[in-house]
């Protein structure tokens, strides 16, 4: 089989091209992640696959060496993070990253219509998105189970970025949408970031590696979907948009998450966002994903 071959993540669609990919995209993510339950905010098919994760636990043999420097770090950053156990300082950056969704999502939640009220496709779209999200912070809950930290609570952010969070989904779309695409960016070069670290930072612990590394391909293959969704929302003006404000809000967001600079190379980062194709994720996590038709080649 020939590698299938993608052209940035940049290029524009037409007008036409994602009237018809908004189409697509809304049969894949039906049919990826099931019946969305709004109560619950999940979806069935996502709720099969956690559940699975959960019947089948995988917990670390070797604890952290000081679980109470996680759970002092996690939130808020007390300690040095240059005296921290490298593994800790890992999964309280992959926290922050996590929180700051999480917090994202809770705010858009209320503000986004219901999928039964939703009338345009873009709407229903956005509520099967945010609830895929939801589902992200659950497995990513499950791996800090796998490292045997059981007390891990979704903590929201101060009120003065609450506030913005919450005040984001009734900005214009024109305003929204490269800053919607771009973050869904991050979230994929962040992963592929987390993954890279995996094999250095869990040597010594090969089952909950390979774990956290299963937990996380789930969110990865959603989150390169979201990429192409969010692309396709964005037309030639946004484009722009998006290309100028990559870089400062890639140093913003991890300037607020201390210690990654420790861990994370913020400027390999945007390098890799701003030259990012499809051909970067593995061929098989590619074919359990979507991408839109304009990226392809051919
Ligand atoms: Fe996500
Ligand atoms: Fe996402």
């Amino acid at each position: 089989m020939t590698q299938a071959a993608y052209k940035s993540i940049f290029v524009v669609g037409t007008a036409r091209e994602r009237a018809e990919n908004f189409e697509t995209y809304f049969a894949f993510s039906t049919r990826h992640s099931g019946e969305l339950i709004e109560s619950e905010k999940d979806l069935v098919r996502k709720r099969e696959k956690l559940k699975w994760f959960q019947d089948n636990p995988v917990r670390s043999n070797r604890p952290l060496p000081d679980p109470q420097s996680f759970y002092r770090n996690y939130v808020e950053l007390e300690d040095d993070p240059r005296t921290m156990d490298r593994k800790t300082l890992l999964l309280t950056c992959v926290y922050k990253f996590a929180r700051h969704e999480w917090v994202g999502i809770t705010g858009a939640w209320d503000a986004t219509p219901t999928l039964a009220q939703a009338r345009r496709l873009e709407d229903k779209i956005s509520r099967y998105h945010l609830a895929e999200e939801f589902c992200h912070v659950r497995l990513f809950h499950e791996m800090f189970r796998t490292m045997q930290l059981e007390d891990v609570k979704w903590v929201p952010l101060g009120p003065k970025m609450q506030a913005v969070y919450r005040a984001f989904p009734y900005f214009p779309s024109w305003i929204l949408d490269g800053p919607a695409f771009v973050t869904e960016l991050m979230g994929i070069v962040f992963y592929r970031h987390f993954d890279a670290l995996l094999d250095e930072t869990f040597a010594d612990e090969p089952e909950a590696r390979d774990r956290i590394r299963a937990l996380l391909r789930e969110i990865t293959i959603d989150e390169v979907a979201h990429a192409g969704q969010r692309r396709n929302f964005v037309g030639p003006r946004g484009t722009i948009f998006a290309k100028i404000i990559l870089r400062p809000l890639f140093k913003a967001f991890f300037h607020d998450i201390p210690g990654s600079a420790l861990l994370f190379d913020v400027d390999r980062m945007i390098a890799d966002a701003r030259g990012f194709d499809y051909s970067l994720i593995a061929p098989d996590m590619m074919a359990l994903s979507w991408v839109p038709s304009y990226c392809r080649t051919g």
